[in-house]
């Protein structure tokens, strides 16, 4: 007998491992991703792609589906009765769940659209989602800034040939495919775990001139194969989405990395602490793998600003121990 999303998240409810407020959440937002589904299955047909003419707080270039999916999720939770407060990448500061509906005990953030510059050439997307307790009282862009570790639950949904929802409650990490026929969620993978030794990596090769030395050094090593210091070949992949990389990683393995690279002092990284690198960190120790930023676990850095960008190496827990003890020396 297949099992549902909501099956699913009754017996984690069952198992006192969620409470109502944030099986309702999380319903809530495989429910609205299947809005964000249909809008992007639809592409052109709905006049929902190309850009949208706005900047973001981070200095991007939004996308019109950046946009709508952002309302999608805002519309999608704030009713629920289970957040205080929401986080965005695309906005520029959190959102107090409206006075007109009941607060809850959970702080939402995300990234409605992950890998945008996919969109419009019709390749993988995907939204990721984090979840945490709100303090007490007034919820503040502060109010977020807490380690990756306290999260409660965390998760995307990858926009592809199917339509997958992999979660993690903090027991295990588990995938449900969409059945586009029902609408339902159904449970098509279980207790992920992410194989320790790998011969694939991703990384946007384009930037090698700007990387540091660790990784210029560990990168060098991949290239070399079964001849250089690894004594073996490596595939490497670039979907150019978060989602999809994260995905591979957690269906057969591999390592992915962003590092930072030396020409904007200011950036740490491409990708943001809070809505990418937080949640898959989550999702990847769940798994049995690791995400550093080089120098520490992810989920172990002390947050200083919302829209914080942060390195990321993550997967394969041999291969990410070895380029983090490069950046050691
Ligand atoms: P977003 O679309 O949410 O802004 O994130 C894009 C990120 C991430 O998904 C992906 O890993 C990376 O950007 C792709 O970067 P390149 O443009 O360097 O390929
Ligand atoms: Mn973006
Ligand atoms: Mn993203
Ligand atoms: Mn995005």
């Amino acid at each position: 007998m297949s099992k549902t999303l909501q099956q699913f998240l009754a017996e984690q409810f069952s198992a006192g491992n969620i409470d109502q407020q944030l099986s309702d959440l999380l319903n809530a937002v495989a429910d609205l991703s299947k809005n964000i589904n249909d809008k992007v299955t639809h592409g052109a047909l709905a006049g929902v792609l190309g850009f949208a003419g706005t900047d973001n707080v981070q200095g991007e270039h939004q996308k019109k589906l950046d946009i709508i999916t952002n309302e999608v999720f805002i519309d999608g939770v704030e009713w629920t009765g289970s957040i205080a407060a929401m986080a965005s990448e695309e906005m520029d500061h959190s959102l107090s769940t409206p006075a007109e509906f009941r607060r809850g005990k959970y702080l939402i953030m995300f990234d409605p659209l992950d890998g945008s510059s996919n969109i419009d050439i019709n390749a993988p997307i995907g939204s990721i989602f984090s979840i945490s307790e709100a303090p007490e009282g007034k919820v503040t862009d502060e109010s977020f800034l807490k380690k990756g570790r306290s999260q409660v639950a965390a998760g995307y949904v990858m926009y592809s040939p199917q339509t997958i929802l992999t979660l993690t409650v903090g027991h295990g990490v588990y995938m449900f495919t969409l059945n586009l026929g029902t609408g339902q969620y159904i449970l098509t993978k279980e207790n992920i775990r992410i194989p320790e030794q790998t011969q694939e990596f991703a990384i946007n090769m384009s930037n090698m001139r700007h990387w540091e030395p660790p990784v210029q050094k560990y990168v060098k090593e991949l290239l070399e194969g079964e001849t250089g210091p690894l004594g073996k070949n490596f595939n490497m992949r670039w979907v150019a989405a978060m989602v999809a990389e994260v995905h591979r990683v957690l269906c057969r393995g591999g390592i992915f990395m962003y590092p930072r690279d030396n020409r904007d002092p200011s950036k740490p990284g491409k990708l943001r602490l809070m809505y990418e690198a937080n949640p898959m960190a989550m999702l990847i120790e769940q798994a049995g793998g690791r995400a550093t930023n080089g120098h520490e676990d992810i989920l172990d850095l002390q947050p200083e600003k919302l829209h914080q960008r942060v390195a990321v190496f993550l997967g394969s827990k041999e291969e990410v121990d070895r380029v983090t003890s490069y950046h050691k020396n």
